[in-house]
């Protein structure tokens, strides 16, 4: 189109209406193919300037020994992880070490629990200095199964986190409703108990993702809806708003939990308010290859689709 443009000379009188003629269908098929991608890469933008990294952690939970984590790390060694992700893996105490020698420096480690105190007599507890000591540098509070099946109380929970910040962690701050929670209408009414008990507890949110789970769909072969995740998570983020400040809310990664798999983590990737998954039985299978890279696909798919149009231009 330039070219034929560039040969006519001034002196050359055009009739427009044959010219307009001849244009109007390059013109009507173009549009869509101009307009398309540059709204998608708008979509893109916006998304990539949220500041906000994409971050799966693969939560082991009581689930390895040395040799079953030999096999996750050779799996995910060998895999190609998008590197606009933040992966990390929850381990047991006992393999933190281990865990972080087997491990490449792109995925952090982070431990799955850790007490409020820097030392003393508390047997069968780790310290925050302990976590650092091997290693790693995040750790998991407040893990639904810790508030359900150790009892763990807000409180508490609150002094771990006040504790682990200090002392130079990162932490994967968890909230969550039962099924009792979200059957009798008091989901909103709960998460904002641990929400406020936890805000109390953070001077520097640069260290902190947040983590809810839908306890009811946590291997209980029912999945929560894309709508139910968003719902949630753009309330949890419009708290932070209110209540602590805009950047933080526009700044802090908020992330889902609840049977997290390849199956369903990439239409729930495009959720608004999401930043991530906290995965717990698809973190031991090669599922978790496909939820750190999530985000990633859904930008492949666009970056596709770019080419796509490239090509469809280079034809006409
Ligand atoms: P799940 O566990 O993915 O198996 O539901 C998540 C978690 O509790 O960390």
């Amino acid at each position: 189109m330039i070219t034929v443009a560039s040969q006519t000379t001034t002196s050359q009188v055009i009739p427009l209406t044959p010219l307009l003629q001849q244009l109007t269908p390059l013109v009507l098929k173009l549009t869509p193919l101009v307009l398309t991608p540059l709204v998608l890469k708008l979509t893109l933008v916006i998304n990539m300037d949220s500041q906000r990294k994409f971050f799966v952690i693969g939560n082991w939970k009581m689930n390895v020994d040395k040799s079953r984590i030999d096999s996750i790390v050779k799996f995910m060694t060998a895999a190609s992880l998008d590197p606009t992700t933040e992966a990390v893996v929850g381990c047991p105490s006992c393999y933190l070490s281990y865990a972080r020698q087997q491990l490449p420096n792109n995925i952090g480690v982070a431990a799955q629990n850790c007490y409020k105190v820097a030392k003393g007599n508390f047997s069968g507890e780790i310290s925050a200095a302990m976590i650092e000591d091997c290693g790693c540098e995040w750790v998991i509070l407040g893990h639904p199964e810790r508030r359900t099946i150790f009892h763990e109380p807000d409180d508490l929970i609150r002094e771990k986190v006040t504790h682990a910040l200090k002392s130079g962690l990162k932490v994967v701050a968890c909230v969550c409703e039962t099924k009792e929670d979200r059957d009798e209408g008091r989901t909103w009414q709960v998460l904002e108990a641990q929400m406020a008990s936890l805000a109390s507890s953070i001077s520097d949110w640069s260290r902190v993702v947040i983590a809810f789970e839908a306890l009811w769909a946590s291997n209980t072969g029912i999945l929560a809806t894309n709508n139910q995740v968003q719902e949630v998570l753009s309330q949890l983020r419009q708290w932070l708003r209110h209540n602590v400040s805009h950047s933080v809310a526009d700044t802090t990664r908020i992330i889902y939990a609840g049977s997290v798999s390849s199956d369903n983590c990439q239409q729930m990737a495009r959720l608004a308010d999401l930043d991530g998954f906290l995965v717990g039985s698809a973190a031991l299978r090669t599922d978790i290859i496909d939820i750190i890279n999530a985000r990633g696909s859904y930008v492949s798919r666009i970056v596709n689709f770019f080419s796509e149009q490239e090509r469809s231009l280079k034809r006409i």
